[in-house]
């Protein structure tokens, strides 16, 4: 195979708080599983993900934390990236919008955007508070919803019914951040993009993208069918990328800043560079088409709620730029994953946290769970009673056993040494031609990002190792044939190898885990060719393996209960 290059990003998380576990299974978990299969077949991969932090609720919250803004953002950027090391999320880098990198490049493309026609000043309306002595955008400002009543209604968006507002449509507006009623309208100069200047170049682009799985490719025509806007791209705030800077000094635009929609897809391009200043590397090769980026294929992921800022928006800030940036080559979005059918929420208890899952269990488990069950189709219910069969069945029963069984065998009556003998019959032959289809299913579905499917297929590959070894029974050949219970002790010890390989994308931990008891070294971790009829051989005759503990502890139905009191389970 070729060796290829792959660009992959996650959709990058939000600053405000730990993410809940439908955040992980909805781009950044995915995206990882999908880097690691790309590592593993020889290509070469930059995977990058950043947090996302500037705009009003970073403000607000670090404001209810009783924080500045930079010190909340510091603290939350250490804990999402101890909780994503804790899932084995294998990022090359994992940055910051806040970085400097993101500053510079932010300011850059919103000037080459303005030299190019594509920005326009325009003055609106916007609520000011008298008493905080600045502007409220979005959700600074909070009041009664004018189309259910329903209060508190956000500045930007109705929770309860799900309108978008505009804040000067709430009734009884107050400031949230005093809680303020002695607000008046004014009026505030913002720098607009002129999407619809680029629409047909938008279209165009999405009409070649074949490759696009069909949720984003559907997304992106909803909204290009329904016409693009003009989007203000600046914001009345003081926490984010300024938009007067030295050298460029927008005049009445001193006190503004971009808005975090407008940056934060950039921090994809500035977390490279971050990358590349940390390891004394080049990032243009990623990014630039003139710099060898036109070899690159950039794949994306994100839930649904992204589309539109990812084939769309950012797009557009990339086409108007007018210069030779990457723009993503296939685009997998999923739907959401629910809580039992409902919402996760922080403050209603409901669902579990990124932090707190990996107290209850490790984080191989979660990853297994949460792509076999990936809401790829329609959105997917998490429940404490799938997780629980999930575990118990498929990793325990099935992969576990397997592993262990055959392991401790071969311990125990071949001294732990890959054994010689045995001429292999029928159901080798047959063994062999289903586990190499397996296997290139399983690779299919792993280019095609259909995670579910893969997950599926994985475990099917198990079960064959398991009836392998019902069928074989070499503990009773042990004492009839020696050396037919050698060959499906080999076998098995192989398949225990290439089980392992396949689920490093999956459960990483514990693949590793297995590998390193079989004594297979790094550069034979690879992923398999399906056309590899010594899969049944690899492991060299002779070699000692070690002993392995108990490779997934099964979920008791105690704990099931347990946890649904804690986190509001069915
Ligand atoms: O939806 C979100 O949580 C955003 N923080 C995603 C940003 S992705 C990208 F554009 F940077
Ligand atoms: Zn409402």
């Amino acid at each position: 195979m070729t060796k290829q290059r792959f660009l992959i990003t996650s959709a990058l998380p939000y600053i405000n708080g730990i993410k809940h576990l439908g955040n992980l299974a909805g781009s950044m978990l995915p995206a990882d599983v999908q880097a690691r299969f790309r590592r593993l077949q020889g290509h070469e991969v930059l995977f990058l993900c950043a947090t996302d932090e500037h705009g009003t609720p970073a403000e607000l919250a670090a404001l209810e934390a009783g924080q500045n803004v930079v010190d909340y953002c510091t603290l939350q950027y250490e804990i999402q990236k101890t909780a994503g090391d804790g899932f084995h999320l294998s990022f090359d880098h994992f940055g910051r919008s806040s970085s400097a990198e993101n500053r510079v490049l932010t300011q850059h493309f919103a000037d080459q955007l303005e030299k190019n026609g594509f920005i326009e000043e325009r003055v609106s309306q916007q609520i000011y508070s008298l008493d905080d002595e600045r502007f409220l955008p979005d959700r600074y400002v909070e009041g009664t919803c004018p189309k259910c009543g329903h209060d508190p209604a956000r500045g930007d968006q109705c929770d309860n019914c799900g309108s978008l507002l505009d804040p000067l449509e709430l009734i009884n507006p107050r400031s949230k951040v005093s809680g303020s009623t002695n607000l008046e309208v004014r009026d505030t100069a913002h720098l607009f993009l002129r999407q619809p200047l680029m629409e047909a170049q938008v279209r165009a682009w999405v009409d070649a993208a074949e490759e696009w799985p069909s949720l984003a490719r559907s997304i992106a025509y909803k909204w290009l069918d329904e016409g693009l806007q003009d989007r203000a791209i600046t914001r009345d705030l003081k926490w984010g990328v300024p938009v007067a800077y030295e050298g460029v000094p927008r005049t009445g635009f001193e006190a503004k800043v971009f808005y975090v929609w407008f940056d934060a897809p950039i921090e994809y391009i500035a977390a490279a560079q971050e990358w590349a200043t940390l390891h004394g590397t080049d990032w243009a090769r990623w990014w630039r088409k003139d710099k060898g980026a036109e070899d690159v294929t950039y794949i994306q992921f994100m839930g649904k709620d992204n589309v539109a800022f990812h084939t769309v928006s950012f797009p557009s800030t990339i086409i108007g730029s007018g210069e030779p940036w990457k723009l993503v080559d296939r685009l997998k979005a999923f739907n959401w994953v629910t809580w039992y059918g409902g919402k996760f929420s922080t403050s209603q208890k409901r669902g579990i946290f990124m932090d707190k899952a990996l107290e209850l269990l490790p984080g191989d488990y979660w990853r297994w769970y949460l792509m076999a069950n990936a809401p790829e189709s329609s959105d997917a219910a998490f429940t404490l009673e799938g997780l629980q069969a999930a575990i118990n069945s498929d990793l325990a029963n099935v992969f576990g056993n397997f592993i262990n069984r055959i392991t401790k065998f071969a311990i125990s009556k071949f001294d732990g040494i890959v054994p010689t003998g045995g001429i292999a019959g029928e159901i080798e032959r047959d063994l062999l031609t289903n586990v190499l289809d397996k296997i290139a299913l399983i690779t299919q579905y792993h280019e095609e990002m259909e995670f579910r499917k893969a997950a599926t297929e994985t475990r099917a590959l198990w079960v064959l190792g398991n009836e392998y070894l019902q069928a074989k029974a070499p503990w009773t050949l042990y004492k009839t044939d020696i050396d037919q219970s050698a060959l499906g002790v080999r076998i098995g010890l192989n398949l225990c190898a290439l089980f392992a390989i396949l689920a490093q994308v999956f459960v990483p931990e514990t693949a590793g885990k297995i590998l390193d008891a079989l004594g297979v070294p790094p550069q034979n971790r690879n992923w398999p060719n399906a056309v590899d009829a010594g899969l049944f051989d690899a492991l060299p005759h002779g070699l000692k393996i070690s002993e392995l503990p108990v490779l997934f502890q099964k979920i008791e139905d105690e704990q099931v209960v347990e946890w649904g009191e804690m986190f509001g389970g069915g």
